[in-house]
């Protein structure tokens, strides 16, 4: 079904998010039939380029990022149509009115605007909106991560942003909530009877959640340095990843409905600080080695620099303090250049009360609920079962597997195919309201605070392992192993 008609435009077009995400997502939404004959697309960038510039610079991201088969037909010269381009300075006067002269006839339709830039631009472009005209009616405003670095400075973005954007109008992107799996998580647990009664201390024994990279810092080592993994993926990604296991059932799934019960897991979150990081918090950084059968450099040669404490790995034990979850530990941990890229959620349950096995049958080990983000998507259930064969009972740990490209034939959509969707729907329940974010920073800023407070330095891990070994000693040390690939 088509969306209702819509202008977009977005800041910072020439960039990578551009390329890589938001154009190729467009033209799949479009080649599906769901933008409507007078949707629009304009690129706003300081880069000085005609409009057919940009339309040679969108082709080419399509050609980089789409499959050839579907660039093949009249599709694509359709959706090239659709772009616009103008030159504008996000911080001056220049391209402000031209942008104005292009929206303006169309205030009719939704106007989305995007901000893919660096977020220091977020207030200067919100300011320059509202002086011309185009933050009112029911414009919306998108803005990606990173959100502040701490609490302090994400206050200051969101007040700078509520200025001009009331709250119902601003979409704070957490491309993890677009990830089909992770949607999926919450059709697992509330539209199954049977999780739900299980799903709290009484019957989980711990989770572990779990986002790794086989890629290093790559061109971004410059923004990377700035934020390290506990800014960059555990803020946001993985915390958003814990909220979703951790919630109570929402009553709907009304955007605020889904967003109290997050907020409340945030602030459930027991605190980390100097007093117990040393044992709740393991961080590191790759040095050179191999990865996918080829030798890679270390983190402080890609950043070329001699010296850097930021962390490109961080494990933690956290805990929600609350009567659901209380003494359950979430495992959380994310790098770069790991073993492998696979991202998952474990939910290890308690062991049987008693076994009433012979010990010749084999231990009886707990249930376990995987669900696998990427990079195949699907949720495995392993249980124990009697091997075939007549002799004695002897059992074994087995999936029942759900692989979603073997039980679905369709294509896998990107998350931001989604997440542009909603919205032009005016649909906020994917996205992050103003004190989810702020919550999340007041449980993050101690551990960075009692990070930098030590004279440690992030522990070396080889390129292309599973992080250093102290991150294994965290969860060893409680008597549980990480469940690496293909658990
Ligand atoms: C981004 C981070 O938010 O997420 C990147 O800034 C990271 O550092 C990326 O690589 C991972 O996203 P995905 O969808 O590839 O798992």
């Amino acid at each position: 079904i088509p969306v209702d008609p819509f202008v977009l435009t977005v800041f910072g077009a020439t960039g990578d998010l551009a390329r890589r995400k938001l154009l190729p997502a467009l033209f799949h939404r479009d080649l599906a039939g769901q933008l409507p004959q007078r949707a629009s697309i304009i690129g706003a960038s300081r880069r000085v380029m005609s409009r057919g510039q940009f339309l040679d610079f969108a082709r080419q991201a399509l050609v980089d990022h789409v499959p050839a088969t579907e660039l093949s037909g009249p599709e694509l010269q359709r959706f090239l149509d659709r772009l616009n381009y103008v030159v504008l300075d996000a911080e001056g006067d220049e391209g402000w009115r031209d942008l104005a002269e292009l929206v303006a006839p169309q205030s009719d339709l939704i106007h989305v605007h995007y901000l893919a830039t660096a977020p220091s631009l977020f207030q200067p472009i919100c300011e320059r909106l509202s002086r011309h005209g185009m933050a009112a009616g029911n414009a919306r405003l998108v803005v990606e991560k990173p959100i502040g670095k701490n609490l302090e400075s994400a206050r200051l973005v969101n007040a700078a942003i509520g200025a001009v954007f009331p709250e119902d109008r601003v979409y704070r992107i957490d491309h993890y909530l677009g990830k089909e799996t992770v949607q999926n998580l919450m059709a697992l647990r509330f539209a199954n009877a049977l999780f739900e009664p299980l799903w709290n201390s009484g019957h989980i024994d711990h989770v572990q959640i779990t986002v790794a990279e086989s890629l290093g810092v790559e061109e971004r080592a410059g923004y990377y340095d700035t934020a390290g993994a506990m800014r960059d993926m555990v803020q946001n990604h993985l915390l958003q990843l814990l909220c979703l296991v951790a919630m109570e059932p929402p009553a709907s799934l009304d955007a605020d409905a889904v967003r109290d019960e997050k907020l409340k897991v945030l602030r459930a979150l027991k605190p980390i600080d100097e007093l117990n990081a040393g044992q709740l918090t393991v961080r590191g950084q790759y040095r050179a080695g191999a990865s996918r059968g080829g030798a890679v450099p270390g983190y402080l040669e890609e950043l070329g620099s001699t010296d850097s404490a930021t962390e490109t790995f961080v494990a933690v034990k956290a805990e929600v303090a609350n009567w659901r979850w209380a003494s359950v530990p979430f495992y959380l941990r994310t790098g770069k250049r790991l073993a492998s890229r696979v991202s998952e959620i474990v939910i290890g349950f308690r062991p049987v009360p008693h076994s009433m096995f012979m010990p010749a049958a084999g231990p009886v080990s707990p249930n376990r609920l995987v669900v696998r983000l990427q990079p195949d998507e699907g949720v495995k259930l392993w249980l124990m079962i009697k091997d075939p064969g007549p002799g004695g009972i002897r059992l074994s740990l087995v999936p029942l597997d759900m692989s979603f490209a073997e039980a679905f034939n369709v294509r896998n959509p990107d998350a931001y195919e989604r997440l542009l969707l909603d919205v032009v729907r005016g649909n906020q329940t994917l996205f992050m309201r103003r004190d989810e974010v702020e919550a999340a920073w007041r449980w993050v800023d101690p551990i960075l605070e009692a990070w930098r407070a030590t004279s440690e330095r992030p522990k070396p891990y080889t390129a292309g392992t599973w992080g250093p070994s102290a991150a294994i000693a965290l969860i060893e040390r409680d008597g549980r192993t990480w469940l690496d690939d293909g658990a």
